[in-house]
């Protein structure tokens, strides 16, 4: 895992977290794709609608390169190393009363949110994209209306900063920060 970018004593597969580019070739296996998939299984949701839905596509197999190509160019540059796409979307009807879930993509985003602590705690690397085209990707897979198409999801084992092209390396190398705590969090009043 990665040094730890909090200098609290948070969970290290939060601190250890990052949105990697490098990707190794190693292949991620059916049973590590299952486990991270397991953990965004269990997340809460509104009504446990479990409005997640993820359509996995894998280097080299069904649907791998048509998802490859509904990203926007910056993001295909690197993404196409990875051994695992996710295109990750979100439910909108409520099944039970038929009506719009309007917390589909909030449970969507914590689903995804868990999904990614547990493969950093395995050493897997995950990235989100909104970098892609969804309109393209929805008629690529025949995906229905009241399915949003939020994000792709890279996976797979980070790999050498060096193998990217020089202007993603010293980026690569780099951890994005954060806003204080003080910024993010009101005590008792809102103080705008
Ligand atoms: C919804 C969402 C969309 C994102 N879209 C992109 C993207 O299109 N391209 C990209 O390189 N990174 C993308 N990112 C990654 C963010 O830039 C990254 O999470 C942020 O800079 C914080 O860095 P960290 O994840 O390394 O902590 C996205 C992240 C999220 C959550």
């Amino acid at each position: 895992m990665d040094q730890p970018r909090s200098s609290l004593g948070v969970l290290p597969a939060i601190s250890a977290r990052y949105s990697p580019r490098a990707f190794s070739p190693r292949p991620v296996t059916a049973d590590e794709l299952t486990l991270v998939l397991e953990a965004a299984r269990w997340a809460p949701s509104s009504m446990n609608e479990q409005p997640w839905r993820f359509l996995v596509t894998r280097k080299g197999g069904e649907g791998h390169d048509l998802l490859l190509d509904c990203l926007n160019p910056s993001n295909r540059l690197w993404a196409d190393k990875a051994p695992v796409l996710m295109l990750a979307m979100a439910h909108r009807i409520l099944h039970r009363i038929s009506a719009e879930n309007h917390h589909a993509r909030h449970d969507l985003g914590v689903a995804v949110g868990q999904l990614g602590v547990q493969a950093t705690s395995m050493g897997l690397g995950m990235h989100q994209l909104g970098g892609f085209d969804p309109a393209k990707a929805r008629q690529a897979f025949g995906i229905p209306d009241e399915l949003d198409l939020v994000t792709v999801i890279v996976l797979g084992w980070p790999g050498a900063p060096d193998d990217l092209p020089e202007h993603l390396q010293q980026r690569e190398r780099a951890r994005s920060p954060r806003r204080e705590l003080s910024e993010l969090v009101h005590h008792g009043r809102f103080v705008p």
